[in-house]
């Protein structure tokens, strides 16, 4: 029984190392898809992001720092399989999701939130826009992601995390974009982002 056992997992070992050597992005979507979506497209609500049109080496340096511990998500690590992930897997899911358009796929409209978006606008325009681009493009060239056109929910559990450091905004321990804003003021920059992708 034991043998039998061994043998088994051995087995189970072999092809899932085959699988990885062999795998398209697509392939290894299929994982990602269970709670990102066919498409990627995120889910309404925010728990789980967009990832499809991001750029591509933002999303390659995000998911290394999942596998790297930089950033955690314990359900992405067992489910999606993010630990066991090489450095090729990376890179081919990555080209892939960044290549997706969502528009021919499943047209995103992200929910408005409710908000006073004039002051939200102009709190973005002085604080955000230098590095996130004036529509919420992002800026590869300063390695920060788009905004527009990501959920709300997401966007909100982020600048938390920023918060209480247990994520680093802009790569950088000491960074303090966060520290000034009340809740209303966060609230209302939220919505004028929630709008950027009408
Ligand atoms: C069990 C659900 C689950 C699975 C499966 C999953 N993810 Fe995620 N993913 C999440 C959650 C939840 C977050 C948000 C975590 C956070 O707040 O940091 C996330 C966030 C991300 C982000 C960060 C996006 C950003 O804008 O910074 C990337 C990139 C990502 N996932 C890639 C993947 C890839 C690639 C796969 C498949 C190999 C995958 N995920 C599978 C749940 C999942
Ligand atoms: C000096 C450049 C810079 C400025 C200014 C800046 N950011 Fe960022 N931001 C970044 C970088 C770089 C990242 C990506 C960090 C990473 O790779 O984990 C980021 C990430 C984020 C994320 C996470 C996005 C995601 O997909 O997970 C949010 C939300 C965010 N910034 C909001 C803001 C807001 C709101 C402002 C204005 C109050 C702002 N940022 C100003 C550089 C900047």
């Amino acid at each position: 029984m034991r043998h039998l056992f061994t043998t088994f997992a051995l087995l189970l070992l072999s092809i899932s190392s085959t699988n990885a050597w062999s795998q398209t992005g697509e392939e290894i979507n299929k994982k990602c898809a269970l709670c990102h979506g066919v498409w990627s497209q995120g889910i309404i609500g925010g728990l789980y992001p967009r990832l499809a049109g991001l750029n591509k080496e933002y999303l390659v340096k995000a998911i290394t720092d999942y596998k790297t511990g930089v950033r955690q998500d314990n359900s992405m690590n067992i489910i999606g399989g993010i630990l066991s992930m090489g450095d090729q897997d990376i890179e081919k899911i990555s080209q892939y999701l960044s290549g997706i358009d969502l528009s021919e796929k499943a047209p995103l409209q992200i929910p408005a939130l409710a908000g006073n978006i004039s002051k939200g606008k102009k709190l973005y325009r002085s604080d955000c826009k230098t590095c996130h681009g004036k529509k919420g493009e992002g800026k590869p060239k300063k390695d920060s992601p788009s905004l527009a056109g990501q959920y709300s929910g997401y966007l909100a559990k982020q600048i938390t995390d920023f918060r209480n450091k247990v994520r680093h905004h802009d790569n950088d321990e000491d960074d303090e974009t966060f520290d000034d804003f009340s809740p209303t003021q966060f609230q209302d920059m939220l919505a004028f982002i929630s709008t950027l992708d009408d």
